[in-house]
This record gives structure tokens, C-alpha cells and sequence, in this order.
């Protein structure tokens, strides 16, 4: 996948893309994806976000058996990503585990509110630099597990793991309908 500097272009280009070519992540790119997330808005600024970058090998396999069994929980051994070639997280290029402060030992719609905005800044930039990536949330299933290999203190929270990559075959635009029906105006339509 190209490039893309145009902003117009970026939104519907933002994929998620699930397989990645065998083409290692220069560091400065993981550099700046990261710190476009740190530009994210957050209540009161207080940025209550972690970044964990997974480049580790044996981290990638210890948390990929995980991942494909949440999977499987979810869609089951013949799901249709299977065939289109979803990568297992041992091939990722780079894993980031994006992860927040828990107040008071609970997240909510607070803390979420403060911490995805990060993520999808960290989404957009790799798509500028023709990085492909994908929100994911599936490992909850097995969160404790998921914690323990990255040893993540008390207090805090994984909120998303995103692989990113370069894309094994390019992608178009997304798939979206027009606004009719997701916009009203004033308030909710009435019958
Ligand atoms: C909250 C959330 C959780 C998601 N969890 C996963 C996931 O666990 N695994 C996965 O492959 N994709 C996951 N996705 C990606 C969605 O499937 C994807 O964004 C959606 O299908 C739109 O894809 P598109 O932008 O390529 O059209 C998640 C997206 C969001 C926003």
C-alpha cells in the first residue's frame, strides 16, 4: 500500500488489514504511529495510556495461541478469515498493546473515552505511512492470560491490541453506507 498525505483519502482507506507482509516495521514508524497516538485527545489530558510494543518473538508466540483460541471461541475452527489468510500474532510483524489506567480499580465509558481516540490516531498514522493495522478486542476472552504474559500491574487495563504490518496485498476503500439513517437532525426521529 502507498502513502497517503491527503486526509480525504486516509479516512476511507483506514482498513483493517489482517495480513502482513514479511517486511519488518522501520522503528521510526513505530516512532511516530506512537507518538500521533500520544497527540489523542483525553479527559483533563491526564493521557491514562500505556503503549506496549511487542517485537519479541517469543512474546509474539506465547501470546498468538491465545488469540487463535479466542478466535476460535468466537468464530469457530472454519471461520471465513481463516481461508483470506488471517495471520496468526506469531507472524505480526509488531504487536502493540495499548493499555489504561483502571481509576479505582474499574474502567468505564470514562476511561475507554480517553484511551481509543489513541488508538485511532495510532491507526491513522500507520495508514499515512502505508502501514496496515486492526483494532482488536477478541483476546478478552482470555484477558487474564493475555495479562499475565505481559506482565501488566494492578491498575491497569489492556484496552486494544493492534498488529501492524505492511498489508500482504494492498486495500481499497472501505464499505460504508451514506449518512442517511446514522445522522438526525435536532433530536432522535420520531415515528
Ligand atoms: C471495538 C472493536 C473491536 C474489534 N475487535 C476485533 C478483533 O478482535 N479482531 C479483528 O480481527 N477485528 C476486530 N475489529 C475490527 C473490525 O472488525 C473492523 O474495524 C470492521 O470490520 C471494519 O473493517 P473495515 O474498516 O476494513 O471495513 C474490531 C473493531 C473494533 C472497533
Amino acid at each position: 500500500m502507498e502513502p497517503i498525505t491527503d486526509v480525504w483519502e486516509l479516512f476511507p482507506h483506514q482498513r483493517a488489514v489482517r495480513a502482513f507482509a514479511d517486511r519488518p516495521v522501520p522503528d521510526e514508524h513505530v516512532t511516530k504511529v506512537l507518538q500521533a497516538a500520544m497527540r489523542a485527545p483525553s479527559s483533563q489530558n491526564g493521557m491514562p495510556w500505556r503503549f506496549i510494543v511487542i517485537r519479541d518473538q517469543a512474546q509474539k508466540d506465547a501470546l498468538s495461541p491465545i488469540y487463535e483460541r479466542c478466535f476460535d471461541q468466537v468464530y469457530g475452527t472454519n471461520a471465513p478469515d481463516r481461508a483470506a489468510g488471517r495471520q496468526p500474532w506469531s507472524q505480526v510483524p509488531v504487536l502493540i498493546a495499548v493499555l489504561t489506567e483502571a481509576r479505582n480499580g474499574r474502567t468505564s465509558m470514562m476511561t475507554g473515552a480517553s484511551v481509543y481516540p489513541a488508538v485511532q490516531n495510532l491507526m491513522l498514522a500507520a495508514r499515512a505511512l502505508g502501514l496496515g493495522t486492526v483494532m482488536t478486542t477478541l483476546w478478552r476472552l482470555e484477558n487474564d492470560a493475555i495479562r499475565e504474559v505481559l506482565a501488566v500491574p494492578e491498575g491497569w487495563e489492556i484496552a486494544a491490541f493492534v498488529p501492524v504490518g505492511y498489508p500482504e496485498t494492498p486495500m481499497g476503500k472501505s464499505r460504508r453506507p451514506p449518512l442517511e439513517g446514522y445522522v438526525f437532525e435536532d433530536r432522535w426521529p420520531q415515528e
